[in-house]
């Protein structure tokens, strides 16, 4: 289904940056940024060299904060676990294609949870990976960097990839959005939007940006805004 109006530009915290002592005042102050929603990257130490947290960790902010929330599970076998975040206080579920053996059965199983459903691909994973499967998602994540980490480089061969994504998700018949994770700051966030992608995730910049969380927000938003435009 083309759009002919252009989606809502969505800018999405990762928390991974984020001070963990303090992990529900860094939620309150990303909500008064003005954030869409806030991503809680999930890592289970095996799909990804990388160990962070679980739906305990989630419900125990959720109570702070009314902005929504989504899970990227960077998990093996996520399946078990789907509603365990839901639970927690996720309305949106990202799984990777990669872990999912039975990607139609999981997404479905999201669908019938109540929550909202997304695929992230690695950058190596072709965009036809979900071709049969769009009726099911709500989003669809394409990774600028391979997972596990926040403050890597953005790989920027991945523009021609979110271009024919859009191209890919233009052709179900609802409005699918595109996200992009990985490295996203003011110098990158344009060639991603301009590429295609609605929703951005930044970590690093964000949280380091010299005027504040709320000035990143809002610096983010124009520059994406302006370049998607520009498509
Ligand atoms: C990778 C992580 C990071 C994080 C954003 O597994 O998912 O991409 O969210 O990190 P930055 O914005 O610091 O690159």
């Amino acid at each position: 289904m083309p759009t002919t109006s252009t989606p809502a530009i969505k800018i999405i915290p990762s928390v991974l940056p984020a001070d963990f002592a303090r992990l529900g005042d860094e939620c309150r102050a990303l909500e008064q940024a003005g954030v869409d929603r806030i991503q809680f990257d999930v890592m289970d130490g095996r799909f990804v060299p990388n160990l962070t947290f679980g739906p305990d960790v989630i419900a125990s902010v959720r109570p702070a904060v009314s902005v929504p929330f989504e899970a990227h599970l960077m998990i093996e076998q996520p399946d078990h676990l789907i509603g365990g975040f839901i639970d927690a206080g996720c309305g949106l579920i990202i799984v990777h294609e990669e872990t999912c053996a039975h990607l139609h059965r999981t997404l479905a199983l999201i669908k019938d949870l109540g929550a909202s459903a997304a695929v992230a691909l690695n950058p190596h994973t072709p965009i036809d990976r979900v071709a049969h499967v769009l009726d099911l998602l709500d989003m669809v994540l394409v990774m600028t960097v391979n997972p596990g980490f926040g403050g890597q480089q953005y790989i920027a061969s991945m523009e021609p990839k979110v271009r024919a994504m859009r191209e890919l998700l233009d052709t179900a018949e609802h409005w699918i959005d595109l996200e992009v994770d990985g490295g996203i700051s003011d110098a990158t966030v344009e060639g991603a939007a301009r590429a295609g992608a609605n929703v951005l995730i930044s970590g690093s910049w964000l949280f380091r940006h010299a005027d504040g969380l709320a000035a990143a927000v809002s610096e983010l938003r124009t520059l994406a805004t302006a370049a998607y435009a520009q498509r």
